[in-house]
């Protein structure tokens, strides 16, 4: 089946989208309000783009044409946040900080969820995720009328003690954060189906059989 996207409405490009680029790390994304109020909310529209500076983004689906949703609109105020891992003992808490709830609802206490200090930033992180980043704002680019690209510099990162193997040589044990990932819908994956591929240095790269792939 082709899909010609000038032929789909906004609707039908998230479903497709979203049902096939999977599975997606999920940025769980702390904020404070003006007043101090605390925010979380998930956000799957997510990745890193860089390390020199380090780069992460997360993409906000606008509610109305200029609203960034509470998470948009306290970084453009604080210009800083916190991208929180999600690992498979957080599922429940990452989705109780996905209701719509109003701005002045503190989003950690619905969730039950623990603010754990930042050391470069004033925005907490949630105590309950295994590796967060401190994030200072770059820039927030508006991706047609209703969907904002944020772009944050990572000024720190903290990861959960058990899962640091060599803090010197930064080796981290990943397996044993228990990350996951959004596939389609409300369907989560664990990321411990792990498939074992070392590169191929181009010297090894032999055509005996001559060129390409052979399966
Ligand atoms: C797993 C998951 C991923 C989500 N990803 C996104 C996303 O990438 N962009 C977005 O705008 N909303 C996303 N949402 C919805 C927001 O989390 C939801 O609108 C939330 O209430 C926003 O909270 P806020 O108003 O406190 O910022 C996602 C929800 C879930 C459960």
């Amino acid at each position: 089946m082709h899909f010609d996207f000038a032929k789909l409405d906004r609707q039908q490009r998230y479903k497709l989208l979203g049902a096939t680029v999977v599975p997606r790390p999920i940025a769980w994304v702390s904020t404070l309000n003006a007043d101090g109020t605390l925010n979380a909310a998930p956000f799957s529209f997510f990745n890193v783009f860089g390390e020199a500076p380090a780069v992460v983004g997360f993409s906000i689906l606008h509610r109305s044409a200029s609203d960034l949703k509470d998470t948009g609109q306290n970084i453009r105020m604080q210009q800083e946040f916190v991208v929180n891992l999600v690992s498979d003992e957080n599922l429940e808490q990452m989705n109780i900080s996905a209701i719509e709830f109003p701005p002045e609802i503190d989003e950690f206490t619905e969730a039950g969820l623990i603010p754990a200090p930042s050391e470069h930033i004033k925005t907490p992180r949630i105590a309950q995720s295994r590796v967060a980043f401190e994030c200072r704002l770059m820039q927030i680019i508006p991706l047609g009328d209703m969907r904002s690209l944020v772009l944050g510099e990572v000024l720190a990162m903290h990861v959960d003690d058990e899962a640091v193997l060599d803090a010197e040589r930064a080796w981290i044990d990943t397996d044993k954060l228990h990350l996951v990932g959004r596939m389609h819908a409300s369907a989560y994956v664990r990321t411990s189906d792990i498939v074992d591929l070392p590169r191929i240095p181009v010297e090894d790269w032999t055509l005996i059989d001559g060129p390409g792939y052979k399966p």
